[in-house]
């Protein structure tokens, strides 16, 4: 069921917010949510282990626009995973699938097969022949853009839609907080909508992301503790606990043995990485390893950590990511009670300022 619809109107109860207030924001999300064809402009970010088919199908039904996490997932697992999702709900769902994967190509055709919608190439930049057999066959492809320029290539490339997302996100990130990546991205490009991600916890977030010209919003971290989410309970209590200073991107310690920054909850696997890489370091220039030995070997720390946290509950040695917003996460509820909190706060914003019954501003708000 959709989390609200401008015809629910107000009256009765005061927390719910105006006709007005959620017109004005339909008309902000226009784009957006029709491009996905949800409700509301609003994405629930891939998220390996967690954003499976009963998170996913719960967002969806929520009016929000759920996305698969494929993650490592092989073909047949991932076919499986969609067609489960599609048993719990008719509403949209995207796939999101990670670049370097090597099976790319029959994953691509998995999700043809099943008729999805849309495909979120996550993890780089996609290879030109995916997102050409993607959109071949009737698929609409969203990329992640790290930069104006890439954002400009992917759109030539033949994206449909992107995301940009800041620092501020859980998991895999780049060195760009999203207040910056909005404004150096948003102004400069109109002919594909795009979504911005990262730290994003509260509707009245989003809604000044639309105003600055966005889409609409992909919201990770708040969604973990979804009731539907399948994250182990001390997954979920951590992140129940966590404050935004306790979700920190790892630290590499040389410059000679990159370390792919990921924000995560500090625990005694963060502290262990250190001392692991000193150690790789260590042997590295006492002869003892090679190079490439001593970089796989750092690389190799954290193989399967994501999801002994979600699916095990070893949120000491695993790797809890969370994004900033994890202090925004105060309670387990269903997903839409998420995605209606997210609309009314975004709706209470705008009628806080007046909306006028054209759907502009009011003076109060347009004077700002
Ligand atoms: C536990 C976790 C796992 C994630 N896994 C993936 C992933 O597999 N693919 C991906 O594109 N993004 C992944 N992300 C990023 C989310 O899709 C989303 O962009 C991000 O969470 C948005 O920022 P936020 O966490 O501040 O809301 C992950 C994030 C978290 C917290």
């Amino acid at each position: 069921m959709d989390a609200l619809t401008p015809t629910q109107t107000p009256a009765a109860d005061p927390a719910a917010p105006d006709a007005m207030a959620v017109a004005e924001l339909d008309r902000l999300m226009e784009r957006g949510a029709r491009f996905f064809g949800s409700r509301w402009a609003i994405l629930g970010g891939a998220m390996s282990w967690v954003s499976e088919r009963n998170l996913v199908a719960a967002l969806s039904e929520a009016g929000a626009f759920g996305v698969l996490a494929c993650g490592a997932m092989e073909p047949p697992r991932l076919a499986e995973e969609i067609a489960a999702t599609q048993a719990l709900t008719k509403k949209p769902f995207g796939v999101n699938l990670i670049t370097m994967h090597p099976r790319l190509d029959e994953l691509v055709q998995v999700c043809l097969d099943a008729g999805i919608s849309h495909i979120v190439f996550a993890g780089g930049i996609p290879p030109g022949p995916a997102i050409r057999k993607a959109k071949d066959g009737g698929v609409k492809v969203v990329c992640f853009a790290p930069a104006l320029a890439l954002a400009k290539k992917l759109v030539r490339s033949g994206a449909d839609a992107l995301v940009i997302e800041g620092s501020e996100a859980g998991g895999h990130i780049g060195p760009v907080s999203l207040n910056v990546l909005a404004q150096e991205i948003l102004p400069h490009i109109r002919d594909v909508p795009v979504y911005v991600a990262g730290g994003i916890g509260r509707g009245e977030a989003i809604l000044s992301y639309l105003e600055m010209g966005a889409a609409g919003a992909q919201l990770g971290t708040r969604f973990v503790c979804a009731s539907e989410s399948i994250a182990h309970p001390r997954f979920k209590q951590a992140f129940l606990r966590g404050a935004a200073r306790d979700a920190l991107p790892t630290v590499q310690l040389d410059e000679n043995f990159p370390v792919i920054p990921v924000r995560a909850l500090q625990n005694t696997g963060t502290k262990l990485f250190l001392q692991h890489q000193a150690e790789v370091i260590r042997r590295f220039r006492a002869g003892e390893l090679t190079k490439e030995a001593a970089q796989l070997d750092i690389e190799h720390f954290w193989a399967g950590a994501l999801r002994r946290a979600v699916m095990e509950g070893d949120v000491e040695n695993g790797s809890v990511m969370a994004g900033q917003s994890v202090g925004m996460v105060s309670r387990e509820e269903p997903a839409a009670a998420i995605v209606a909190e997210l609309v009314a706060q975004a709706a209470a914003a705008i009628s806080a300022r007046g909306v006028s019954a054209g759907g502009g501003f009011a003076a109060a708000g347009a004077a700002r």
